[in-house]
Order: structure tokens, then sequence, then C-alpha cells
């Protein structure tokens, strides 16, 4: 080997620039050297710089190669679905150097695929850009689970332009796109790309690099999926025990206060007793009131001094019952009974008042009602408003006959609003109603009741019911006692 071959090696191992590769010829022109040699010094020129290109495409691989794990291991450090998106789009485009890069994610529900996070983008257009399968270079990406590339977006056939994708893609000013499939498994979860706004070439090399990245880009949005649903999941188990556990506090002191009560009770405490034993429970203080009673002692009042209705109520309960009191299966037999008891509680409903809070602002017919405000309506009222009920002040229990129910709106068969309505409406309605026709039932059966010609003592007002505050009989029985 001569020397001047030996100059090449030399600059081969010196990674010298490639002007260098020129000075061993010149030096042998200079020198005066023959054509014979000068052809081959050119010839041992040539092959020393294809094997310094070699070299240095070598050398970039593997710097990217170690670019590449470098930011695989980074991404499997972050646990936050987001944060995992940008930093995938920011290190695709320093892999790369390109000027853009941007994530596009797969939406099985509308069949598509949508921009995710952009880097380095300008165009808002280009930022909310959604790409039907097939649509674009993207869409044939998802599509297809293989990478495009276009060293020149617009003047390439192999894409099926579309005016939103070609308008975005023009607003962005972008020219050379580079698309590479995020793929777990066979199913393809969006599109990784790499662009810039020149016309540029991607080297096969880089289409693989950006090929490698996505593999692990996909695995990491993988980890932080499956983790945001683990994080979900358990905070969904924490509320879940959350509920149990006060559920079963509450389910707990019920049965405390359920012994406590029926401990007073079986050793005769009264109604007085147990109040106070709530209200010690409850932290607060606790009222009684009857309402079945009330409702009751009206519909006997109403009785006694309307006489076809006292007649009617006899009739329908004396040979029935004899003197007997009545029972569950009497109910059935009672329907005058319950259609007197209706029209005592239309006349006077023992909750008389009932309120409501506004949850949120609201118009009520030509009034704005402010959220938090309390509404206060009086079934009272509304029993004896005219026009609501034809001659609504007369006691007449005929108008929940059968077939008379219309009175109070269609299919009515309760006088609207006694007990109350919606979500809050009287949970003991039917026990209340059955509970008042056995009661007046079996008194009307027993007693003649000759009411106090002074009457009911009206109630006193404001109070929690309409019950009369006392009413003066003198019963008589109706057969003689056994
Ligand atoms: C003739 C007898 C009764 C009448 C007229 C009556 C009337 C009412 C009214 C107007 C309300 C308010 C409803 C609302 O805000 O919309 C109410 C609530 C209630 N009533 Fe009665 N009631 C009677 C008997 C009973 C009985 C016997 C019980 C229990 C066995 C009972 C248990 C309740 C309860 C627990 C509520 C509160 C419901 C809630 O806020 O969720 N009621 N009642």
């Amino acid at each position: 080997m001569s020397h001047e071959h030996v100059s090449y090696l030399e600059l081969l191992a010196r990674g010298a620039a490639t002007e260098a590769y020129d000075r061993p010829v010149l030096l042998a022109r200079a020198s005066g050297a023959g054509p014979e040699t000068l052809a081959g010094l050119e010839e041992a020129k040539q092959l020393a710089l294809r094997v310094r290109a070699e070299l240095e495409g070598r050398r970039r691989r593997e710097a990217e190669l170690s670019a590449l794990f470098a930011t695989a291991h980074d991404l499997a450090g972050l646990r936050d679905l987001d944060a995992v998106l940008r930093a995938i789009v920011q290190r695709a485009r320093a892999l790369l150097g390109t000027e853009v890069a941007y994530l596009s994610l797969n939406d099985p529900a509308a069949g598509d695929t949508y921009m995710r996070v952009t880097e380095g983008s300008v165009s808002a257009r280009f930022q909310q850009l959604r790409l039907g399968m097939g649509e674009g270079l993207g869409g044939l990406v998802a599509q297809t689970a293989r990478p495009y590339v276009t060293d020149d977006y617009f003047d390439d056939e192999r894409f099926q332009h579309t005016r939103t994708i070609d308008t975005a893609v023009r607003d962005e000013g972008l020219v050379a796109i580079l698309g590479v499939p995020l793929t777990l498994g066979s199913q393809v979860i969006g599109v990784l790309f790499a662009a810039d706004r020149r016309a540029r070439v991607f080297e096969r090399e880089q289409v693989a690099l950006l090929g490698s990245f996505a593999a692990h880009a996909a695995v990491a949005i993988d980890t932080a999926n499956l983790l945001a649903e683990t994080r979900s999941a358990l905070a969904e188990l924490e509320r879940a025990n959350d509920i149990i556990r006060a559920h079963s506090a509450g389910i707990e002191r019920a049965a405390e206060v359920h012994d406590r009560l029926s401990e007073l009770v079986l050793r005769g405490g009264g109604v007085h007793d147990v109040t106070e034993a709530v209200s010690e429970v409850l932290g607060g203080t606790v009222e009684f009131t009857e309402t079945t009673a009330g409702a009751v002692c009206w519909a006997l009042y109403q009785a006694a001094r309307t006489p076809e209705a006292g007649r009617r109520l006899a009739e329908e309960c004396r040979p029935l019952l004899g003197t007997r009191a009545a029972g569950w299966d009497d109910l059935p037999h009672l329907p005058y009974t319950r259609q007197v008891l209706l029209e005592a509680t239309r006349l006077n409903p023992p909750g008389w008042l009932v309120t409501r809070t506004a949850t949120t602002d609201a118009r009520l017919g030509a009034h704005h009602v402010p959220a938090g405000a309390t509404l206060a309506y009086s079934p009272y009222l509304l029993a004896h408003l005219p026009g609501q009920y034809p001659d609504p002040d007369r006691f007449d229990p005929d108008r929940w006959a059968p077939g008379r129910q219309a009175t109070d709106g269609p299919g009515r068969q309760i006088p609207a609003s006694v007990f109350g309505g919606g979500a809050r409406q009287c949970v003991g309605q039917d026990y209340a109603l059955a509970e008042g026709v056995l009661m007046l039932a079996s008194i009307t059966a027993r007693w003649k009741l000759r009411i106090d010609p002074e009457g009911p003592r009206q109630p006193r007002l404001p109070g929690l019911t309409l019950n009369p505050l006392r009413l003066h009989v003198t019963l008589a029985p109706t057969a003689p006692r056994p």
C-alpha cells in the first residue's frame, strides 16, 4: 500500500471532514505524480468517501437508537395520559428534527380518528381535525395500520384528499408528512406524525425509527389508560366503601334506636316519652302531632251534622259489623265510609300548609323564584277555591263516588294535595286511609254520636295540623252491650 493510500485510512480514523479527502490528490498532483498514480488515488478517495458515508450513517443510527431508548425509558416513567401524549409528540419531533409533530387517536364509536395532541402547530383548524377512516394520509395509516410518507402532500395522488383535511393541512402549511400507526396487538389506537413545512425526503431509517418509537409510545398510552382505569376503579371502590360504611353505621344506629324505643313502649312509655327519646337521638326538638285521628274527628263531626251522610254511613257500617271492630277484610265493603273520610280531609286537610325549597332559580307564572327560596302552598285553600270543586264549602261525600271522581281531575281518587305530592308525598297515605276508614266504621257501628251544639273548637293557627282542638260528643251505644 502506498503512502498516499495510508493517508486515506488516517483521514477515516480521524473522522475528517469530506473536504480533507481532496488533499492527498492535490498534494500528489503538486509533487508531479503521473496520471496512473493520480487515477489510483482518485479511486482510493472515492472508496474512502463511501466508507466514511457508511460509518457516518451507522453513527447516526446509533445516536438515534440511543435517543429512542432514552425516550422510551422516560415515557415508561410517566403515569398521566395527557403527560404521556404530550411527551410522545415532543420527543417524536426531536427524534426526527421536524418542525411539527402530532398524534391522532382512534374513536371506535365515531369510526374515525381525531387530533389529540400537537407540537409546533399554529392552526386551530388543524388542531381540531377529524379524519374519516381512509381519508388523507392519517386516515389511511389508521385504516391500514402501515406507515405512509409523502415528500409533498398536495402533489401526492395516493391519498384521498378531502376539502376539510386539505384546508387544515394548508392552514398549517405542512408539505412533507410521515405518519406511523400506534398499535396494540392487532388494534390501531391512533397515528403518530412528524411533518415539515418544506418538501423533505424522510429516509427509510427515519420511517423505521418513528415506527419503533410509536411501538413504545402505544405501550405507554396503554399503561397510562390502564392506570387511569385502575385509579378510577379504586376511587369508585372507595366511594362504595364509604357508602357501605355509612349505611351500616346508619343501620346499627337505627337498630339501637329501635331497641331503645321498643323497650320504652314495652315498659309502658307514652307518646311523650317516645318524642323525648327521639328528640335526644336526633339532637333536636321533635313535636308530636296527629293526622289520621284529626281526619276521623272531622269525618264524625260532618257525618253527624249532615243527616243524609250520617244515615248512609250508619247503613253501611252497622249491618256489616254489628258491634265488632272493623278489620282489614272489611275495607272493600266500606266504600261510602271511605268517601266520607276523603271528603272530610278535603274540607279540613290535616296537613294544611306544605312547603318546598327551590333548588334552582325558576319561574312560577309571572314570578321569579330565586334558588333557596321557601315556597308554601295550602291544600286547605286549594280545596276551597271556587272552580276547583263545585260548591266547595259543602260536605258532599258523593264527590268521591265511583264515576264522579273526575271532579278533581281525571282518574283522581283522593283530594288533590291533601297528602302532598312529588318526591316528598306522604308515605303514610294508604296506611292512613285504611286506618281512618276502619276507625270511622268501627265507631259508627258501635255508637250514635250527638255533637255538642257548640261544635268543635277551631284549631289554633298557625299550627302543624288542622285538628279540632276539642270536640264534645255524647255517645249512645247502637246495640245493648253483650
Ligand atoms: C290523614 C292522614 C295524613 C295526612 C292528611 C298526611 C299528610 C301529609 C302531607 C301533606 C305531607 C307532606 C307531603 C309533601 O311535602 O308533599 C306528609 C308527609 C309525610 N307523611 Fe303524612 N299524612 C297523613 C298520615 C300519615 C301517616 C299515618 C304516616 C305514617 C305512617 C305519615 C307519614 C308521612 C311521612 C313520613 C311524610 C314525609 C315524607 C317525606 O318528606 O318524604 N303520614 N303527610
